[in-house]
């Protein structure tokens, strides 16, 4: 059973993607070693990054966050994308034998361009290069929030396309997962998104970040009165945080009455040092070490390049593409 998953580095990681991404990602390198693949999506992140610098430093950035949440290189491969380029190959070769239609119908395309961003060939073809990212490496499982389920869906489809168009069964349906985080809220209770300005960053200095944690709205319910879990974006994260036993007494106390928002908030900001404080140190001491991060990530690409060059390998074959291979060692 492969593992299969991407971030992009377009900004600094957030509680969205910790609980419904990374925290997965995390869990199921122990249950499946040597075959979870987990990457920074720097190709993808060229759509909305275009400062070089700024790349590279949230490239560097996002394999710190991994690390000093739990990805363990010896059990997962962490990698950059740009580090296998194969993948830029298969992209091209999936968008042959992909209907128009199916990218015009992505949601995340038709949002982005509703938000202002200029819809390049890029943008648009974005599902394919993440199609390539998965198919690339004959992943079977692909941990993500839910916002991703769709370009999942258009993986299946791309596999289809291409073992019907040149009859082989070279490319291997992949699956999403979900876990209980797939729609993480944001402090407005939107989705927690870079692009809706509503995060709570993972690597934020404490104080901030509680000032962050104590603005996240909630209606005018009064102290004394009964009140809503269900509907309250306090609640969301207190959901995810805190434990089985705390999560029942939290509800209690929300529907007795009697407690304000505020407390609960302020359970939701220690929750979030008991969380990220260690990892926090954890990141700090890794940031003094930029060579060992660098070789991390090369192992990680080394690896995972040895399983893209051989399903590209099947792939050219497949479809009467020849390389010279005395260009190609
Ligand atoms: P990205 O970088 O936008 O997000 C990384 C991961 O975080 C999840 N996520 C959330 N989950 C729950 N609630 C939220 N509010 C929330 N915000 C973000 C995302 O669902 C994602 O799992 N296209 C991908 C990157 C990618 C990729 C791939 C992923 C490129 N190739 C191949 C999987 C497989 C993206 O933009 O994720």
């Amino acid at each position: 059973m492969r593992v299969l998953s991407g971030i992009q580095p377009s900004g600094k990681l957030h509680l969205g993607n910790y609980l419904g991404a990374i925290r997965q990602h995390i869990e199921l390198q122990h249950e499946h070693p040597n075959d979870a693949l987990y990457f920074i999506a720097n190709y993808h992140s060229l759509t909305t990054v275009r400062d070089p610098e700024l790349l590279r430093q949230l490239t560097r950035d996002v394999a710190l966050d991994y690390l000093a949440l739990g990805l363990d290189p010896t059990k997962a491969m962490l990698f950059r994308q740009s580090d296998i380029p194969e993948v830029t190959e298969l992209a091209w070769i999936l968008a042959t034998v992909t209907g128009k239609g199916l990218l015009e119908r992505a949601h995340s395309y038709k949002d982005k361009i509703a938000r202002g961003i200029a819809p390049s060939m890029g943008l648009m073809s974005y599902p394919l290069l993440m199609a390539a990212d998965i198919l690339i490496y004959r992943s079977n499982l692909v941990p993500v929030g839910r916002d991703q389920v769709q370009h999942i869906e258009m993986t299946q489809d791309m596999a289809g396309y291409f073992n019907n168009t040149y009859k082989c069964d070279i490319l291997v349906r992949p699956e999403p997962r979900l876990n209980n985080a797939h729609v993480v809220p944001g402090i407005d209770g939107q989705k927690m998104s870079k692009s809706y300005g509503n995060t709570i960053d993972l690597f934020d200095a404490p104080k901030p970040t509680r000032k962050r944690i104590m603005s996240i709205k909630t209606d005018s319910t009064s102290v004394e009165d009964p009140k809503n879990p269900e509907s309250c974006n306090v609640f969301a994260l207190l959901r995810l945080l805190a434990s089985k036993d705390e999560i029942t007494e939290w509800e209690q106390r929300y529907r007795a009455g009697g407690m304000g928002y505020g407390d609960a908030k302020k359970r939701v900001a220690e929750l979030y040092e008991e969380t990220f404080g260690q990892a926090r140190d954890r990141r700090e001491k890794l940031a003094s070490d930029p060579d060992s991060v660098e070789d991390i990530l090369v192992e990680g690409a080394k690896r995972a390049r040895t399983i893209a060059r051989e399903v590209m390998h099947d792939v050219r074959n497949a479809c009467g593409l020849v390389i010279a291979p005395e260009l190609h060692p």
